[in-house]
């Protein structure tokens, strides 16, 4: 089929206007996003634009009129709440759900009792619906699954051919698909958050709904109180995550990925390959390029998509809306605290790896020096290490560590005595301390039972012989004393069987383990 491209000239208006009537599809901008339309009272025709769009046959069309007086026909009654917000919005990105006439088809309804009906703020698509001189059903121009289209080249690039006609009327302002609230239910329920916000809705007609769908996904085994929420939406090619986490916790986060894209706000420094999304604190700039934004990801090529969270506030509640669902509802929660453990015996080179962490953006907590300050700045906690392990361990009140090392280290039960005073201080002070993104470097994670705090584990490793010419040089003492440090520890094989990864440290790279353990985690 040749598609005609449609100027907004009065004689372009006529032509599209004499399709739709005659049964043909015409796709035309709207104030949201850009309609795929036909006679909604003509089934056959309506049937053609699941086809086009490649649409499940049960989610149903909105119905377009040009008219807030044209609604009577379409509906069973106007109560008084449908009446206070056509009165209040309409013209307006808003579409209301009431019981439906017989005049209504099953497939418009996609087999439900009930129609949406819209009034568009949008000039020229209230001109079609009058040059057609009949409501028009319309969907979004895209093809079933992706991103709405918010400008006419992207319609052309999903409808070219199998529809009749696209109106390019430029950009559509607010880029988003209208909110969408049923009157059919109890109390009022918004189904699809847009730009007319549930304040603005409650100002007018008191308390609404928003259904729970809207910020979290479907239940499997839930009823949608809207077929289009069950669908998969908006989705780009590329693997879309969302990042929850503040502008400069983000912006290290994401400059540290390799083959991966930021979706991020204008005002986001950010070093890897971008696509923005309107400004921060400005949810309308993000309803407006957020679709258009996914569309360029995938033009780009993009494989793997970083998104940076959008408010729920006003009318980001729409934006979030889409994009979580752009995201298959995956989020990375940054501000939630959770450590990654690092631990090794000693030798092993795990103060490089952590080194190595702290560079790519990693909160890095150190144990050795919160054991320290906590020597320092605990009388309490000497004391009663003073009645346990005898009072010449305090010098003036101030810690001799080597001589507590001594008395502590001199059995196992001593070392377990001395561990069960002062590790649980160390953790909870390790965890007082933790900012999103931490890694607990702790040489005694596993015997300060610290496993439980970690979300995940990584050991260093190296062979005996490296680790104890790396303790002799390090510490300056003989192979001996050497190897009895490492004999005081647990073996490497408890390490390894009891961690999530292992970073090998004999001369291997290190970047490139550190860099595919962090792809995994995170
Ligand atoms: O802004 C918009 O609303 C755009 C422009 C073109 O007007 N249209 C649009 O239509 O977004 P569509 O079909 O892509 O999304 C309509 C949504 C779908 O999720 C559908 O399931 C829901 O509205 N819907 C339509 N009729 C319904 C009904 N009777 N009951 C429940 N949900 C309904
Ligand atoms: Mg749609």
């Amino acid at each position: 089929m040749q598609t005609k491209i449609l100027s907004t000239s009065e004689y372009d208006i006529r032509l599209a206007g004499k399709i739709l009537a005659k049964g043909g599809l015409v796709a035309f901008p709207t104030e949201t996003v850009y309609g795929l339309g036909a006679n909604a009272l003509d089934e056959e025709a309506v049937k053609h634009i699941y086809i086009a769009k490649g649409r499940p046959s049960d989610n149903p069309l909105i119905v377009h009129i040009s008219d807030k007086a044209d609604i009577a026909p379409l509906v069973k009654e106007i109560t008084p709440k449908a009446q206070a917000l056509f009165d209040a919005f309409f013209p307006a990105p808003l579409t209301v759900i009431l019981p439906k006439s017989e005049k209504v088809g099953s497939i418009v309804s996609g087999g439900l009792d009930t129609v949406a009906v819209r009034v568009p703020e949008n000039e020229i698509a209230r001109r079609l619906i009058q040059a057609a001189g009949c409501p028009i059903a319309a969907p979004s121009a895209n093809t079933s699954g992706l991103p709405s289209p918010t400008k006419a080249k992207y319609v052309i690039d999903d409808m070219r051919g199998k529809i009749d006609a696209i109106i390019d009327g430029g950009d559509c302002t607010f880029g988003v698909e209208s909110t969408v609230i049923t009157l059919a239910t109890q109390t009022p329920t918004i189904l699809r958050p847009g730009a007319i916000t549930k304040e603005m809705i409650e100002n007018v007609i008191g308390r609404v709904n928003v259904a729970r769908a809207v910020l979290e996904g479907m239940k499997n085994n839930e009823t949608a109180a809207s077929p289009g929420m069950k669908y998969k939406h908006y989705a780009p090619k590329a693997k879309v995550v969302i990042v929850n986490a503040d502008k400069q916790m983000y912006e290290n986060f994401v400059n540290s990925k390799k083959n991966a894209f930021a979706l991020c706000f204008e005002n986001d420094n950010i070093t890897i390959p971008k696509v923005t999304f309107g400004r921060e604190n400005d949810d309308l700039s993000q309803a407006k390029e957020l679709f258009d934004a996914l569309r360029k990801l995938d033009e780009m090529g993009a494989k793997k998509v970083y998104a940076r969270i959008p408010s729920t506030n006003g009318v980001g509640m729409a934006v979030y809306n889409r994009l979580i669902r752009a995201a298959a509802f995956k989020i990375i929660d940054l501000k939630k605290p959770f450590f990654i453990g690092l631990t090794g015996q000693t030798g092993a080179g795990k103060g490089y790896v952590s080194r190595q962490l702290e560079k790519l953006g990693f909160n890095i907590i150190d144990s050795d020096k919160i054991v320290k300050k906590i020597y320092e700045n605990n009388p309490e906690l000497l004391q009663r290490l003073a009645k346990e392990f005898g009072n010449d361990i305090l010098i003036e009140g101030i810690l001799d560590r080597k001589t507590l090392a001594r008395r502590a280290f001199s059995s196992k039960e001593n070392t377990e005595k001395l561990n069960q005073i002062v590790h649980p201080k160390v953790i909870s002070l390790c965890e007082r301390e933790a900012k999103p993104l931490a890694v607990l470097d702790a040489p005694q994670l596993f015997e300060a039972n610290a496993q439980s705090k970690c979300y995940k584990i990584i050991s260093v490793a190296a062979s005996y012989e490296t680790r104890l010419k790396r303790i002799m040089q390090r510490d300056n003492i003989t192979m001996q004393q050497a190897e009895r440090r490492i004999h005081a520890q647990l073996d490497e094989s408890y390490y390894i069987n009891h961690s999530d990864f292992v970073i090998y440290n004999n001369g291997e790279d290190i970047k490139t383990q550190i860099d595919k353990i962090m792809e995994e985690i995170l």
